[in-house]
């Protein structure tokens, strides 16, 4: 977190992910796409990281979670059960003399007053905004070749529970996991990765009995509360705000968001739902098929119910770059760090020979450290100070400087970026160093 004279902004976060080739807008060429964006090498790193400590976290569960990748492409029978088709729709409003598009409960837009753009008041009527994008598949035209592209990816674990179920002998409770893009046309992208037209979700269902589900719910608030604060997130930051009946989406009973405070306000960053058995019944109802399980305990058939916990992965990234921004001053110059949780910082230690003359017996260390599957970095050039500085703005935990003394102590310069401190460590010892790290 920023300390208190130097608060993190959005521009100073999407000024760095473009200096330091986390995040290019896509197609910038062409002038971009809206609500569109490509990671470079580092924010892809990133994202893999931060998948890989969900999915850790999923499988550290007692109960068992399962990993399923439905496809991004789904018929239009899937989606009219589902409900989206009729219900999966934001409210539009129009200045009629600006031309701008709002959502209609965008806070900062007031029907009563001018636009926040034009300063006139000429509204259009409020119309609700299909958010899924449509598309056909096939040469012929017409309803049965329309499909969509997912808005969620948790209807890919509705369609597949019954394949899930009965290929895999298991039994409620237990989850279905996914993480996999979504797409939704939003009527304002914003806030820069914040509200995307395309962006991936990390979705667990988790199936239990109806009577169960309150307790499952808690549960499960408890442990995504906790992925957050293993990860480093500042504790402050992080807090819960449970939905009012009006804004509940059409499938869910209740809902809690956990809620990041965002330079732009506290905002969701997961939410975590009570979707009831919602989702399965209408598949049952729309595809025929009998989608329930049998509980041998009551020798009865029975539809499960689902706890839902949904989080974007570049929602996620957002947060952990702004929770992680930090500026300070080392000796007079400004510094930018991002204190990344080693876990998912991208590169995990870069080797600097203190002068090119050392290269060599450098060079060696980092490609031996490479080969056991670390990512690391090796810089060569500029001054110690400014290659510290480098590593510090991308988040790198800790940096190995191999000076004259190595050559004959096989020691290297540990400097920890948080803590600044340095010790001196065996060259054998620098794998185990870095596994303790990211233990
Ligand atoms: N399956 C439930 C579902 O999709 P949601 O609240 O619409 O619920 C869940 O989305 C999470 O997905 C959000 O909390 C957010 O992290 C992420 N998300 C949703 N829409 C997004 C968008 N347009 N851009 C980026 N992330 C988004």
């Amino acid at each position: 977190m920023a300390s208190e004279n130097t608060p993190v902004t959005l521009e100073k976060i999407v000024s760095l992910c473009k200096r330091r080739g986390f995040v290019y807008q896509t197609a910038e060429i062409y002038s971009g796409l809206n609500g569109v964006y490509d990671f470079g090498p580092l924010g892809a790193q990133l994202k893999i990281n931060i998948k890989n400590s969900w999915l850790k976290d999923m499988n550290s569960q007692p109960e068992e979670i399962l990993l399923i990748d439905g496809s991004i492409l789904g018929p239009f029978d899937e989606w009219k059960a589902s409900g989206h088709v009729d219900s999966f729709a934001d409210p539009m409003v129009d200045c009629q003399n600006c031309k701008r598009r709002f959502r209609a409960d965008d806070p900062d837009i007031d029907l009563n007053k001018t636009c926040p753009v034009c300063r006139v008041k000429n509204w259009t009527d409020v119309r609700q905004f299909k958010l899924m994008f449509e598309t056909q598949v096939g040469a012929v035209a017409g309803q049965s070749s329309i499909a969509f592209l997912r808005p969620e990816t948790a209807q890919s674990i509705f369609i597949n529970f019954k394949n899930v179920v009965t290929s895999n002998r298991v039994k409620v409770p237990f989850g279905i996991s996914q993480i996999g893009k979504a797409f939704r046309n939003e009527i304002t992208p914003k806030q820069f990765l914040f509200r995307l037209r395309e962006f991936e979700q990390m979705e667990l269902e988790f199936f239990c009995k109806e009577e169960n589900s309150r307790e499952f719910f808690e549960k499960w608030l408890e442990r995504r509360n906790n992925f957050y604060l293993n990860l480093g997130i500042n504790p402050k930051n992080i807090r819960f705000r449970e939905h009012e009946k009006d804004e509940l989406a059409h499938y869910s009973k209740y809902c809690t968001d956990i809620e990041y405070n965002f330079p732009f306000g506290w905002k969701e960053l997961e939410g975590i739902a009570y979707r009831t058995n919602y989702d399965l019944s209408q598949h049952i109802k729309h595809s025929g098929k009998d989608l329930s399980i049998f509980d041998p305990q009551t020798n009865e058939s029975f539809v499960p119910h689902v706890i839902e916990c949904s989080v974007g992965v570049d929602r996620t990234f957002l947060t952990i770059l702004f929770d992680a921004y930090y500026e300070d001053e080392i000796e007079g110059e400004k510094r930018i760090c991002l204190k990344l949780n080693p876990k998912v910082a991208p590169v995990k230690a870069a080797i600097l020979p203190l002068v090119k003359k050392l290269n060599e017996p450098a060079i060696k260390i980092y490609q031996e450290l490479k080969k056991s599957g670390f990512v690391i970095q090796f810089d060569e050039s500029g001054s110690i100070g400014k290659r510290y500085r480098r590593q510090d703005e991308i988040g790198t935990p800790v940096c190995f400087t191999f000076d004259f003394d190595s050559l004959q102590d096989q020691k290297v310069t540990a400097r920890n970026r948080d803590t600044l401190e340095q010790n001196r460590i065996s060259i054998d010892q620098i794998k185990n160093y870095l596994n303790d790290l990211l233990k």
